[in-house]
């Protein structure tokens, strides 16, 4: 059959040669030369076959004849079969090679590479594999698909007459052809029963140690095979790719290929599919008759095809789910974020407070002002909450903020429409309040900040700077000026309830200005009557007022007093003495000091001898005037003024027997107890059973 082949062929050729030299025929000479010619053309073309070699690194030129299913994927790999059962692909090189010359019987030798991959999706059971063959006929078309490999079918399997040779890739162990094993190249001559097979591997070549090759693993191999005519011997070898070719063949085989291949042959591969399925590929081959076959360009050589109906990627199996997980954590962490920072800066705002717009201040940005209440900003802590000094970034304000905690709602409207209502208030003997802010339990008064801080602590002498008499005077002064304001020259009365000198803050010219006040109030709106509570310092607290839980404007007169004494004196209104376990009551220890008829003899000892007597003496006495315990009996703070600017002469004391027989000095009743065991400038709320109910405030 490859006879007649052959025959037709050189036929073919002849007439077209003779086709070609048409104009010429009349001339015998000519033509005589013209059948030389074309003789020594075709003994050269011969010898041309003799030495074909060709060499496919990758598929892209598709020029290989194909059967069944086999076909070239885009990227150039030879695919021999896909996933579908019961199919077989070929792949021949289309042209036929002369394996022995017209004259002589022998077949050159020859050598072939190739590099092939097996994909299974079986990973135990894979498909049947594939072999490289060496066929009489461009195709096996009667070969059935299945374990045959595309190369037999069941009645011509073995039979001498086949022609045929091939190498075997076998995938499946297959007792019907004595397979060893799963994985075994085998050499097959006109049958699938192996001449010669051998397990998948190679040898080392430094220690000859066999290393194993799973032929349907999914990777790249190379295959050579190679003939040699003379020693009549056929080498097998397979490598991983690009491992280069190990010097010990896998296979050899003495075997004389002439009597089993026709003169002209043609070569390539074959696969089938069965009922197991498997993506048999061919990547690069190359081929030389009578000579080592090109090396493959490695490098140039196609990817085997993903497994799989989708391409994962390494980004898809690890990358996506690491961007997803970290995605959802970014989001989960970003809204925790966001939860908390709104939790954190969490306000209550109602709608009658929306009126007083321009005093509330975001929390937010007193948190910020503040360095997050950092305890370095701490400038003091009062009967009340803790102060902390911060800057409003916006206007560059250095402010004050107070965290006053109150747990009772109730009251609250009340005593917010009172704090924006004291924020109206502008005197300069007065802490200026600048607004608030609402929190759930919490209320946060905005104050200017007072550089020198209060006034007890130059008084008291924690810090080594004293005050000198002409500036105590004027910050006694400033405070009758600002606590007048708050008695008389506002719109409404408002009573501080809480002077004292820590409640005397000294601005950046040391003036005098009055913090605190009306912000006893909270208490008295924010408590229900049966338990109320009496605010104000022990010792500045007017005896009328511990009875009655009222605080007046004489009762901030008395206070005033204490603090008048304070200042002049040097002393807390109640001292302790360790010594005698007895406590000093400023009051009575002045008032001794007058009777005496030596009052000057009580100023602080830190001012030395740099006062001025009169004020001094004025300052002391309007003291004891101011602490009278009938609250009637002392004076108004218009008057308090009006003496301190010396306008009018103080009255004397004796003077005063006529209203409430004299001067008269009452410790408070029922707190001596307390007196001992509490440091004095303590702020107390004590619970009264006395008091019935002090709602209504001063007004
Ligand atoms: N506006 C302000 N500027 C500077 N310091 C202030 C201001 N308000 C309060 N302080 C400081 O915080 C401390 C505590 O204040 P406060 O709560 O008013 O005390 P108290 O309740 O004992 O009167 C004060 O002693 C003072 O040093
Ligand atoms: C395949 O065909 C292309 C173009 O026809 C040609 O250049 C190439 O040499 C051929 N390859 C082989 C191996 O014959
Ligand atoms: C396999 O190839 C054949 C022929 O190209 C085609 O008809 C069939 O759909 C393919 N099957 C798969 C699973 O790709
Ligand atoms: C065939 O020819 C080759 C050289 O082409 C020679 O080496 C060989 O011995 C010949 N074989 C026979 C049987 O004549
Ligand atoms: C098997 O193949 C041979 C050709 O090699 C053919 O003549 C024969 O008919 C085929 N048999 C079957 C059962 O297909
Ligand atoms: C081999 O095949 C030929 C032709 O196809 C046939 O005549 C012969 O009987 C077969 N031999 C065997 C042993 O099957
Ligand atoms: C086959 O391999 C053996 C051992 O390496 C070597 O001696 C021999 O020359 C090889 N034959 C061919 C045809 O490559
Ligand atoms: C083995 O040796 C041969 C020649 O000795 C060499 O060409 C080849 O690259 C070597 N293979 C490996 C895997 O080292």
């Amino acid at each position: 059959m490859s006879d007649t082949e052959l025959s037709s062929n050189h036929t073919a050729f002849m007439f077209m040669v003779d086709g070609s030299g048409h104009g010429l025929r009349n001339c015998p000479a000519m033509f005589f030369k013209i059948a030389i010619l074309l003789s020594s053309l075709i003994i050269s073309l011969t010898a041309a076959d003799e030495n074909v070699g060709f060499i496919y690194n990758g598929f892209r030129s598709e020029n290989l004849s194909l059967h069944g299913i086999a076909k070239f994927t885009a990227n150039g790999v030879l695919k021999l079969t896909n996933e579908t059962q019961r199919q077989k692909g070929q792949a021949f090189y289309p042209n036929p090679i002369y394996f022995k010359t017209p004259t002589n019987g022998t077949v050159f030798s020859f050598s072939t590479t190739f590099v092939f991959g097996i994909q299974s999706q079986n990973r135990i059971l894979s498909g049947h594999g594939m072999a490289f063959v060496i066929a009489p006929t461009l195709g096996l078309p009667f070969a059935l698909p299945s374990q045959y490999l595309g190369l037999f079918n069941d009645s011509n399997n073995g039979n001498a007459s086949n022609h045929l040779f091939a190498v075997e890739l076998d995938s499946i162990e297959n007792k019907e052809f004595n397979d060893i094993n799963d994985n075994h190249v085998g050499i097959d001559i006109n049958g699938l029963k192996s001449e010669i097979s051998n397990s998948a591997g190679y040898h080392d070549n430094e220690t000859g140690l066999f290393t194993s090759l799973l032929l349907a693993g999914g990777q790249r191999m190379q295959v050579w095979v190679e003939y040699n005519g003379e020693e009549k011997q056929i080498n097998v070898t397979l490598a991983p790719f690009k491992s280069g070719k190990p010097s010990n063949p896998l296979l050899s085989l003495s075997r004389d290929l002439s009597p089993i291949f026709n003169k002209i042959m043609f070569v390539g591969f074959s696969s089938s599919t069965g009922s197991l399925l498997a993506s048999h590929y061919v990547l690069g081959w190359s081929f030389k008759m009578n000579g080592q076959a090109e090396k493959l360009a490695l490098s140039q050589l196609p990817k085997l095809p993903r497994i799989g109906p989708k391409p994962k990627s390494k980004f898809l199996t690890i990358g996506l789910p690491v961007i997803f997980v970290s995605l959802t954590l970014a989001a989960v962490s970003g809204v925790v974020y966001v939860i908390r920072r709104k939790r954190k800066f969490a306000e209550v705002l109602e709608d009658w407070e929306l009126e007083y717009g321009p005093h509330r201040f975001k929390y937010k940005d007193l948190y910020f002002a503040t360095k997050g209440f950092r305890e370095t900003e701490l400038l003091g802590s009062g009967g009340f909450g803790k102060v902390y000094r911060g800057v409003l970034p916006s206007a560059k304000l250095e402010i004050a903020v107070k965290r006053v905690s109150h747990e009772s709602r109730q009251g609250i409207r009340e005593f917010v429409a009172e704090i924006v209502s004291i924020g109206h208030m502008r005197h300069r003997n007065l802490v200026q309040l600048l607004g608030y802010c609402r929190r759930k339990g919490e209320l946060l008064l905005v104050y200017d900040y007072m550089p020198n801080g209060s006034l007890d602590k130059y008084i008291y002498g924690q810090s080594n700077v004293t005050l000198n008499w002409r500036q105590r005077f004027s910050v006694i002064k400033g405070v009758a000026l600002g606590l007048l304001y708050l008695h008389e020259e506002w719109e409404q009365v408002v009573i501080h309830r809480d002077v004292k000198a820590s409640n005397v803050l000294l601005d950046g010219e040391f003036n005098g200005r009055l913090g605190d006040f009306g912000l006893s109030r909270l208490y008295d709106h924010g408590s229900d009557p049966q338990t109320t509570h009496i605010v104000g310092t022990l010792g500045y607290l007017a005896p009328e007022q511990t009875r009655t839980g009222k605080a007046t404007k004489s009762s901030d007169v008395f206070a005033f007093g204490a603090f008048l004494l304070e200042v002049a004196c040097g002393r807390r209104p109640i001292e302790s003495r360790a010594a005698t376990e007895d406590c000093m009551i400023l009051v009575d220890w002045v008032f001794g000091f007058w009777s005496r008829g030596e009052i000057l003899d009580a100023r602080d000892p830190k001012l030395g001898t740099d006062y001025v007597a009169v004020e001094l003496e004025l300052v002391l006495k309007l003291g004891l005037i101011c602490s009278n315990s009938v609250a009637a009996a002392r004076p108004s703070l218009r008057q308090v003024v009006q003496y301190l600017e010396k306008d009018f002469p103080l009255p004397e004391l004796s003077a005063l027997g006529t209203s409430g027989g004299g001067l008269r000095f009452v410790h408070p009743d029922g707190f001596d107890d307390f007196v001992v065991s509490y440091p004095s400038s303590m702020s107390i709320s004590a619970s009264t059973s006395i008091v019935d109910s002090i709602l209504s405030g001063g007004r």
